[in-house]
């Protein structure tokens, strides 16, 4: 996990709330009752809004990125390319047909 594909989202810490299934990347966080939130990541991924996202995000992440995960413009753009390559992975995967059908999305959030 720290080594693979999906090593940046774990060395960042955004593994402690976010499952990348794509790249094998399981959340820390997985007591019994996990509850697992889908990102929209389908949309955001494909289009500017994940930069927009990123640059000025909402909710929970407004927090995250402003308290917890400092990131300089420059590791925001890394950012955006990773959920970007996480997201072409998944439609790569579903393609082939191993994507797994019941985590159709690129990143889940286990909270
Ligand atoms: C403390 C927990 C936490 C951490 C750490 C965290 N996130 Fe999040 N993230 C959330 C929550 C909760 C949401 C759901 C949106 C909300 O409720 O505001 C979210 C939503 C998102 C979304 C999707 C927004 C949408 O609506 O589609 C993206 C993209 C995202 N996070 C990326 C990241 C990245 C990249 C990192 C690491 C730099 C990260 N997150 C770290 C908790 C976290």
């Amino acid at each position: 996990m720290k080594t693979g594909p999906g090593a940046w989202f774990v060395q960042t810490g955004c593994f402690v709330c976010h499952s990348i299934s794509v790249f094998k990347v399981r959340s820390r966080r997985k007591s019994g009752r996990t509850s697992r939130r889908r990102l929209r990541t389908s949309s955001r991924a494909s289009g500017a809004t994940l930069d927009d996202f990123i640059r000025e995000p909402t909710g929970t992440m407004a927090v995250v990125l402003s308290r917890q995960i400092i990131l300089t413009p420059e590791q925001k753009q890394v950012a955006v390319a990773k959920l970007r390559e996480a997201f072409a992975e998944h439609q790569r995967q579903k393609a082939a047909g191993t994507a797994q059908p019941r985590r159709p999305l690129t990143i889940e959030l286990a909270r």
